[in-house]
């Protein structure tokens, strides 16, 4: 499979979110990457469901929707009902990570999971069965524009053979940091999709960008 690109809207002109949804929609990019942040589980707030929904509104591709917030199980039905076409949460914010799995699935998107840096990735050799995405962020979460931390790469390679082994189909995305510097090396390891927020949004040609990481 190629891989896919998942331009993060993090890192997007607010003042001007239309133009940039257009560019995206236009562009190779796959997906549109939406990061909801509750200033609890991480320390910085970003958005929630009603500029979701706007979101939603014109975009043309699937909005990911990775979210950084404590008890995100309360909220998974609001987000499908603000657009959500797939929805990631984060291992360390789901004591019950089975069920919340399955209620994404029940709700119609599709599921993914998600571990910070310091977790290893054997924690994940019971829920990789019944997940569609597993999410490796390669920065701490919070903030778009840090730096890529390079133990990513042999987590990418660990995760891949744990899918093999346990026969699961989870596609493998990596959020934080990515840009042409080590998106080759992150795909080698395994990554089918790679989050871009800053190396996108920040360039002089977002859509030339765009095509460049695709072309990799
Ligand atoms: C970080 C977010 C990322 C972020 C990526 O907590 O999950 O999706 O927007 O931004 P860059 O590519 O700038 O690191
Ligand atoms: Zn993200």
């Amino acid at each position: 499979m190629a891989h896919l690109l998942a331009p993060s809207l993090l890192a997007a002109n607010f003042l001007n979110l239309e133009k940039d949804i257009k560019m995206v929609n236009d562009s190779q990019a796959d997906w549109f990457h939406v990061d909801v942040m509750d200033g609890h589980f991480v320390p910085n707030i970003s958005f929630g469901f009603s500029i979701i929904s706007q979101i939603k509104s014109i975009a043309t591709k699937p909005l990911d929707v990775h979210l950084m917030i404590s008890e995100p199980d309360r909220y998974i039905a609001d987000f499908k009902n603000s657009g959500a076409d797939h929805l990631t949460v984060h291992y360390e914010t789901c004591p019950h990570l089975q069920s919340s799995i399955h209620t994404i699935k029940k709700h119609d998107m599709k599921a993914g999971v998600v571990i910070n840096p310091h977790n290893p990735v054997c924690l994940l050799a019971d829920i990789v069965a019944d997940v569609d995405i597993v999410l490796i962020m390669s920065v701490n979460p919070g903030f778009g524009g840090q730096k890529f931390i390079p133990s990513t790469y042999n987590r990418i390679s660990e995760l891949k053979e744990l899918l093999l082994k346990k026969n699961s189909k989870a596609l493998i995305e990596v959020d934080g940091g990515v840009d042409a510097t080590n998106a080759e090396k992150l795909l080698k390891a395994g990554a089918d999709i790679l989050v871009a927020g800053t190396f996108v949004f920040g360039a002089d040609n977002p859509t030339k960008t765009i095509s460049e990481l695709k072309k990799i």
